[in-house]
């Protein structure tokens, strides 16, 4: 799959085939992927905590309403910024940061066969604390993307839109 194809075969995957396991060195891919991404400064303000936990996946499902994918996803990954690591002109860009390190996760999951699904933490602040406290970091959360072996096919929901394009020559 080259790199076209893995960005038109993604797709937010919301069922999954429960009980998949995902084996360490494919976990381990897509945590490299999503470290490979570009960062201000090459500050790289990121950490991952990688839940398999069924009753952990569970207390997300409570914390965040739209995460009902997680009860049959193998994994939640929460990717959480850390804006400590950037300072003087390289501040702030930790979410955008974070986001590029996602969206290289989803693709490498893509090529791996896997699904996903990038749920939002960051930036509503009581599921930012909530997370927080879950999992005892002092980081912050900025989202838990869901991977799983797919359970449905879904049709591709963006497009290439013209009109939202200016050239200027
Ligand atoms: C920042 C962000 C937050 C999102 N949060 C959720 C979420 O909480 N739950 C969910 O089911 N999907 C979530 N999504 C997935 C979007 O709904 C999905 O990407 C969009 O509908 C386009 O569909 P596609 O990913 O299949 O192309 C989120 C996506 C992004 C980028």
């Amino acid at each position: 799959m080259n790199t076209f194809e893995a960005i038109r075969a993604r797709h937010s995957i919301r069922k999954y085939q429960k009980g998949a396991v995902i084996p360490r060195e494919h976990v381990e891919r897509l945590l490299e992927a999503a470290m490979l991404a570009p960062s201000a400064c090459n500050s790289r303000p990121w950490e991952f905590v990688v839940i398999s936990n069924e009753e952990l996946k569970e207390k997300i499902t409570q914390i965040h309403p739209h995460t009902q994918m997680l009860k049959t996803a193998s994994l939640a990954i929460v990717v959480c910024g850390r804006p400590d690591l950037q300072e003087g002109a390289c501040s702030g860009f930790w979410p955008q940061d974070c986001g590029a390190a996602i969206q290289n996760l989803l693709l490498e999951a893509t090529d791996l066969g896997y699904g996903c699904c990038w749920c939002g933490v960051y930036p509503v602040a009581e599921r930012v604390e909530a997370f927080r406290s879950l999992l005892h970091v002092s980081s912050t959360p900025l989202a838990v993307v869901a991977v799983g072996k797919p359970d449905e096919a879904p049709d591709a929901r963006g497009w290439f839109d013209p009109a939202r394009v200016t050239y200027l020559d």
